[in-house]
């Protein structure tokens, strides 16, 4: 086996898990996923693609329906003048993550330098590892509250030797959001260098912020993508994406997922927005992975999309009582320094005091029932800037659940 195969880490997340796994007095906030079913009406069209007989292969590309209603629904989501995406851009994948996965493939070679914005999804980070690439991470830092990304030092660290830029936005764990001034910067800085990005906005409908001005009126959809489906157009809230300042030749690679906001994780459903000339390529390669997502799968993905404003503003409206439940139980708690996430579905907070963090999400789960992701599990380096964080998902169905979770961590806190 190749010895970068052999020196991936198993997931810090998992290891947690694992100690509370088939314990049903553990409270479970460690994956990012909520704990609601998907919505009937979108289970039902993939039952009523099965029982159609739809078993069988389809295009590497996707569905060309899915295809369409993809770039309908991402055109209608940019801003005014921005560049509307067209179905020659999308690539249907098998998730979010073989989406990122399918685009390192496709730039990254052996020995190549990649550079990535942390803490992030550690998936982020192995996946170009596993590619042979040097992965050099900037960190990301705790200002006022606020988590932020230092520029200089980023613009300093890609390069015109660097192959590939990651960045999570929003990002998890978190939650902070690139501003569309820093997008521009580091569109201009990745075009001057040369350098692929790689845009990871699987949370881009999970924020919580005022839409930008300049998207108050959703741009039209792209000549012949068909309807629009219901709903965008009056759900203006999405966090800055690049596509809505890239040209659609940019070296420009957008992953997206219908898991977090059409609450379909198990599904394995995504797409990839790439530059139109690259998507044929693209798909010579989902030949040699998945060879296609399955058509039943994709049936589902076409009503979700089609049927948005039956979903998605109500998990966002959902996500955001969660979060506004959990973060000011957080607060009043001793030691814990946490803030109200801009988007994505986590709240990460430090407890003071507490450096392991995987030592300490370990004991909350064993001596409390509390089960977190430690957060040392998003920096690939285990930087120590990340000891004595912890992420907490709050996609919970119920919000009281939340409410309980903080009541153990106070009581671990005062038994110590
Ligand atoms: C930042 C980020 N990107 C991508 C994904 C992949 O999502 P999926 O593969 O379920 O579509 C996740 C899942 O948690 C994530 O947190």
């Amino acid at each position: 086996m190749r010895q970068v195969v052999l020196d991936l880490e198993e997931s810090l997340i998992r290891q947690v898990a694992n100690a509370g796994m088939g314990r049903s007095d553990v409270l479970k906030f460690w994956f990012g996923e909520s704990d609601e079913v998907t919505p009937a009406f979108i289970r039902e069209a993939a039952a009523r693609s099965l029982s159609e007989g739809e078993t069988f292969y389809a295009h590497n590309l996707g569905l060309s329906e899915l295809r369409e209603a993809i770039a309908t629904y991402c055109s209608a989501l940019r801003c005014e003048g921005a560049a509307a995406v067209g179905a020659d851009r999308i690539a249907v994948t098998s998730g979010g993550v073989n989406a990122l996965m399918l685009a390192v493939q496709a730039v990254v070679d052996a020995g190549d330098e990649v550079v990535a914005v942390t803490p992030v999804w550690p998936n982020l980070t192995a996946q170009p590892a596993i590619m042979g690439a040097q992965v050099r991470c900037v960190s990301l830092k705790p200002l006022g509250g606020q988590w932020r990304l230092d520029m200089d030092e980023l613009l300093a660290a890609v390069t015109s030797r660097t192959k590939l830029l990651i960045v999570n936005s929003p990002n998890n764990p978190t939650g902070w959001t690139l501003s569309r001034a820093e997008q521009r910067i580091l569109l201009a800085h990745c075009r001057k260098t040369g350098t692929w990005l790689l845009a990871d906005e699987v949370y881009e409908r999970l924020y919580y912020e005022a839409p930008a001005p300049s998207r108050l009126r959703p741009a039209a959809p792209p000549s012949g993508a068909g309807q629009s489906p219901g709903g965008v157009e009056n759900s203006n809230d999405c966090a800055p994406s690049f596509l809505d300042i890239a040209a659609p030749d940019d070296r420009l690679m957008v992953a997206h997922s219908f898991s977090k906001s059409f609450l379909m994780t198990g599904w394995r459903l995504g797409w990839l927005v790439l530059p139109a000339a690259a998507t044929t390529h693209l798909g010579k390669l989902i030949e040699f992975n998945t060879s296609c997502a399955p058509v039943f799968i994709q049936r589902a993905g076409v009503v979700a999309l089609q049927r948005t404003d039956e979903v998605t503003p109500q998990v966002v409206a959902h996500l955001k009582r969660c979060r506004d439940t959990l973060v000011p139980l957080l607060q009043a708690l001793p030691g814990v320094e946490v803030s109200p996430a801009p988007g994505g579905m986590y709240a990460f907070f430090r407890l003071a005091g507490h450096a392991d963090s995987f030592e300490v999400a370990k004991r909350l789960v064993l001596e409390a029932g509390l089960g977190l992701a430690p957060g040392n599990a998003f920096s690939p380096d285990l930087s120590p800037a990340m000891q004595g964080w912890l992420r907490w998902c709050f996609a919970s169905q119920d919000p009281a659940r939340l409410g309980e979770g903080v009541s153990r961590l106070r009581g671990w806190l005062g038994r110590r």
